[in-house]
C-alpha cells in the first residue's frame, strides 16, 4: 500500500491536461459486450479501475489491447464464452455490475455477484434490477449472486425512482437490443451517459433523447463494431480546479468541456476565484481572499457529489462559515475526519458539513478511505504547513490517471513511495 508524500506547494502553476473520463470509459467498455464485433476507445486513461473493466471483458471471452501509448483500447468480444462473471472482479470494483445489462442482452442470462456497501453507502442495484425485470427479465437473487434470465428482452415504459447513472446505463445497453421499444422516465443526465449513447448508436442502436430525462431506445436485431473518443473527465478537471485556487495559484486546465463544468465553475466564482475560457479549456486563477460559500450535491446538472469533497477541502481553508450538505450518497464525509486531524474546524450535522474557515492546515499522517476522498487530503496537503503524507493511495489510483506527475508538472512537492 504505497503513500504520497506532500509538502506545502506554494501558487500552483502552468498548464495541466486531463484525461478521458473514467466514469464514461468504464460503461462503454460493457457495452462492449454487446457485439461480436471490434470496438476501438480513444483516450481511456489506464487507471485501475478501467484495468477491472478490461479483464472483465477478458473473463467472458473477449481479447483487448492497448496501443498508442496505452491511449487506445481495441476490445473485440467474438463469442461471450459464460454467462458467470468472477466474484473477485465483481467484488474490486462496483462497475463491474454494468456488464449484467449487455450480457444478458445478448446471451439471454447473466449471473454476477451482488456488490456489497461500500465507503460512502449501502449503494443497493435495487433500480438497475427493476429495470431489468420491466424489460422482461426472470430476476433470482440467491447466495449472494443475481441471476437475470430472459429469452428476448422486450421494450417496456420504465419510470426510475431516483435518476440512478449507473442503473440509466444498464438499462440501456439492456435496451439496445430488446424487442420494440423501451422508454426510460426520470432517468439520470449526466454527461456520460450521453458519451454511452453516443457510443451505442455509433454501434448502430437506435436512441433518442439522452441528456433529457426521457431516454427512447427502439432496439434492433444486433449492433456493430465501431471507434470512439471518451469525453474529457469532468471530476478530474474540477479537482485541478481546486489545486489552482486552494494553493492561490494560476492554471491553464487543457481537454476540458466548460459546459460539463457549469455547477463547478459557478461556486468556484461565488468563492472569489478567477475563472476564464481559453482556447483549449479553462484558466484558473486563486483569489487572494475567498468568500465563504454554502454547497449542495445533486445530479446533474447539479453540483457533483464527486466533487464534494474536494471542495471541504478549499472551504476549510475559506474565512467565514461554508456548509456542504451530501444528498446523493448517504456516508460521504468519510475525509472529514481526516481534514479534522489536519487541523480543519468542521462538524457534521446529519447531512451537511459546517465548515468554519480556519487560517491553515498543518501536515500530518491522513489515509483516503476511498477516491475523492483521497484527492481531498491530497489537495489540504498542497496548501497545509509542513509534511503530509496520504496513505492508501490505491483508491487514488482507481480515478486519476498520474495524478501526482501532473501535480508536479504545475510545481507541487509531491513524492509517491511504494509501500
Ligand atoms: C456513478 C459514478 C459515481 C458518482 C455517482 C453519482 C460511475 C462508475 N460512478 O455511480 O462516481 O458518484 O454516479 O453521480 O459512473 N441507488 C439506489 N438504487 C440503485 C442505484 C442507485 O438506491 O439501484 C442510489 C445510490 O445508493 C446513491 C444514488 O442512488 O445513493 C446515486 O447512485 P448512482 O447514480 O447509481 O451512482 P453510480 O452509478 O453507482
Amino acid at each position: 500500500m504505497g503513500k504520497f508524500v506532500i509538502e506545502e506547494s506554494g501558487r500552483l502553476k502552468g498548464r495541466v491536461r486531463i484525461s478521458g473520463s473514467k466514469n464514461s470509459v468504464l460503461p462503454i467498455i460493457a457495452a462492449t459486450l454487446l457485439t461480436d464485433q471490434t470496438c476501438t476507445i480513444h483516450d481511456v486513461p489506464a487507471l485501475t479501475d478501467v484495468v477491472v473493466m478490461q479483464n472483465l471483458i477478458e473473463d467472458f471471452g473477449g481479447t483487448t489491447r492497448w496501443d498508442a501509448g496505452d491511449e487506445t483500447l481495441t476490445i473485440a468480444v467474438k463469442n461471450i464464452d459464460k454467462i458467470e462473471a468472477s466474484y473477485e472482479l465483481c467484488a474490486k470494483m462496483r462497475a463491474s455490475f454494468l456488464a449484467a445489462g449487455p450480457v444478458l442482452a445478448r446471451m439471454g442470462e447473466v449471473k454476477m455477484s451482488l456488490p456489497g456497501g461500500c465507503a460512502i453507502g449501502s449503494r443497493p442495484v435495487d433500480l438497475h434490477l427493476k429495470g431489468l425485470a420491466a424489460l422482461g427479465a426472470d430476476i433470482a437473487q440467491e447466495h449472494g449472486y443475481v441471476h437475470a434470465k430472459a429469452k428476448k428482452l422486450t421494450g417496456a415504459n420504465i419510470y426510475l425512482d431516483f435518476p440512478s447513472v449507473g442503473a440509466t446505463e444498464n438499462i440501456m445497453m439492456a435496451a439496445v437490443l430488446a424487442k420494440g421499444q423501451t422508454i426510460i422516465q426520470n432517468c439520470a443526465v449526466e454527461p456520460e451517459i450521453v458519451d454511452l449513447s453516443n457510443f451505442l448508436s455509433s454501434m448502430g442502436a437506435q436512441i433518442r433523447g439522452s441528456g433529457t430525462d426521457t431516454i427512447r431506445i427502439n432496439g434492433v436485431d444486433s449492433l456493430s463494431g465501431t471507434s470512439h473518443n471518451i469525453i474529457p473527465d469532468r471530476i478530474e478537471a474540477g479537482t485541478f480546479m481546486i489545486a489552482a485556487a486552494i494553493t492561490n495559484g494560476d492554471v491553464e486546465i487543457t481537454n476540458t468541456v466548460t459546459d460539463h463544468l457549469k455547477p463547478a465553475m459557478a461556486k468556484l466564482r461565488e468563492a472569489g476565484v478567477d475563472i476564464t475560457e481559453t482556447d483549449e479549456g479553462m484558466r484558473v486563477k486563486g483569489a487572494r481572499r475567498r468568500q465563504p460559500i454554502d454547497v449542495k450535491t445533486l445530479p446533474y446538472p447539479g453540483f457533483p457529489t464527486d466533487m464534494q469533497a474536494q471542495f471541504i477541502s478549499m472551504l476549510a481553508v475559506t474565512p467565514g462559515t461554508n456548509i456542504v450538505t451530501e444528498t446523493v450518497f448517504e456516508n460521504r464525509f468519510m475525509h472529514v475526519p481526516e481534514l479534522v486531524r489536519m487541523g480543519a474546524d468542521i462538524k457534521i450535522d446529519s447531512r451537511s458539513a459546517i465548515i468554519e474557515g480556519v487560517e491553515r492546515l498543518t501536515g500530518t499522517q491522513v489515509k483516503a478511505t476511498d477516491l475523492r476522498a483521497g484527492a481531498s487530503l491530497i489537495l489540504a496537503a498542497l496548501a497545509a504547513t509542513g509534511t503530509t503524507e496520504v496513505h492508501d493511495i490505491y483508491h487514488v489510483d482507481r480515478g486519476y490517471f498520474q495524478f501526482d506527475e501532473k501535480l508536479r508538472g504545475l510545481g507541487a512537492k509531491i513524492l509517491r513511495v511504494d509501500g
